[in-house]
């Protein structure tokens, strides 16, 4: 296969994983006999550090037409002072819009090696493996009317979902959990949120067409508590834009360090792949990031984005096998782990490929 995909590495640290997790796609190009046409675009503070908007119109154009996207990270807290709407992270929300990935997939899982790294007892992470489906492109990150009223001192955002945005992410929700463990847990907030009463509605009214699979919901604050003491009761979580954002980083902190997590985002054209990571300032340009998030997120792209599931699992067991040697970046770093580098953990990850 040939695939074109077009690299957004963006800010802070997104440059160093995103190099890492390209050096793992040209080891599974040779092993697999495939090229790569990859391309290069800025994204976020990037972008606006050259007077550019933070989403530039090259770079949109360039991913409309890609195959697949890997981003690395936007944030830069130089543009702090911005509104919303032309900060770094807006380029995130635009991108998102524009290539219509409302379903966001971030699997969490307990790495071999890794049973120490996080703030739970080893036997409580041990068997954690779920996937947290996050709707994209709804909700408070884009409800209208929103905004800032200085003079009145408030400030609006709109948390509102149509019946057939909740309907499409069940569905993707639902049908990976038929490929899983068959357990769909939709979360929400029905218990204060009108939204959440509609979302709760027409979850069970979709769950009708998926009867293998078994269906509960749970309220946000008692998920994220049963994230803590219970990770692996928990195989597809199905919930909207900003429970996802929190729950998403909590998993993270659970199985070790958000460094950790990959996503994928998924529509109709090319998927956006991206670790759930942010941008990292404090430790960019000093070899100290972590590139499993950004490695797997390459390996969903080889599966979710391209459909190459062979090389996706050579992926998955080359980085298994690299944590599994011992080889730690400083945010999973314990005492029997030998401390690397974000490219020397990458090399190794490659030479397991
Ligand atoms: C994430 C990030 C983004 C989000 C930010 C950077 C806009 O936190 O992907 O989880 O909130 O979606
Ligand atoms: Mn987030």
């Amino acid at each position: 296969m040939n695939a074109r995909i077009l690299l957004l590495p963006g800010d802070g640290i997104g440059p160093e994983v995103v190099a890492a997790a390209v050096q793992v796609l040209e080891a599974i190009g040779k092993k697999f006999s495939h090229s790569w046409t990859l391309t290069s675009k800025i994204i976020g503070g990037a972008a606006l550090r050259q007077n550019l908007p933070a989403l530039p119109d090259d770079t949109l154009a360039a991913a409309k037409t890609a195959d697949a996207v890997l981003l690395g990270a936007v944030g830069d807290s130089s543009f702090d002072a911005l509104p919303p709407s032309s900060r770094p992270e807006s380029a995130l929300l635009k991108i998102r819009k524009e290539l219509g990935v409302f379903a966001n997939l971030r699997p969490a899982r307990s790495w071999p090696g890794l049973e120490h790294a996080g703030p739970l007892k080893p036997e409580v992470l041990a068997g954690t493996d779920l996937v947290l489906v996050r709707e994209l492109l709804g909700g408070l990150y884009y409800g209208e009317p929103r905004g800032q009223d200085a003079g009145a001192g408030t400030a609006v955002n709109t948390m509102r979902y149509s019946r057939p945005e909740i309907e499409r992410v069940t569905r993707v929700a639902f049908g990976l959990a038929r490929k899983r463990r068959r357990q769909l847990v939709s979360v929400d907030k029905a218990n204060v949120l009108e939204v959440s009463q509609l979302w709760r509605k027409v979850v069970t009214e979709i769950a009708a067409d998926y009867p293998d699979v078994t269906l509960s919901h749970q309220l946000v604050d008692s998920c994220a508590m049963k994230l803590a003491f219970a990770p692996a009761s928990f195989d597809v979580i199905l919930t909207e834009n900003m429970f996802g954002d929190i729950l998403s980083d909590e998993a993270g902190a659970v199985c070790g360090s958000l460094g950790l997590l990959p996503s994928a985002s998924l529509g109709p054209g090319p998927g956006l792949f991206e670790p759930v990571h942010g941008s990292a300032p404090d430790i960019a340009g000093q070899g100290k990031a972590n590139p499993v998030g950004a490695i797997a997120s390459a390996a969903m792209l080889l599966s979710d984005g391209l459909g190459l599931h062979e090389e996706a699992a050579a992926v998955t067991a080359a980085i298994e096998h690299a944590l599994s040697s011992g080889l730690r970046t400083a945010d999973i770093m314990s005492a029997s782990g030998r401390l690397v580098s974000t490219t020397e953990l990458a090399a190794a990850i490659c030479a397991a490929i």
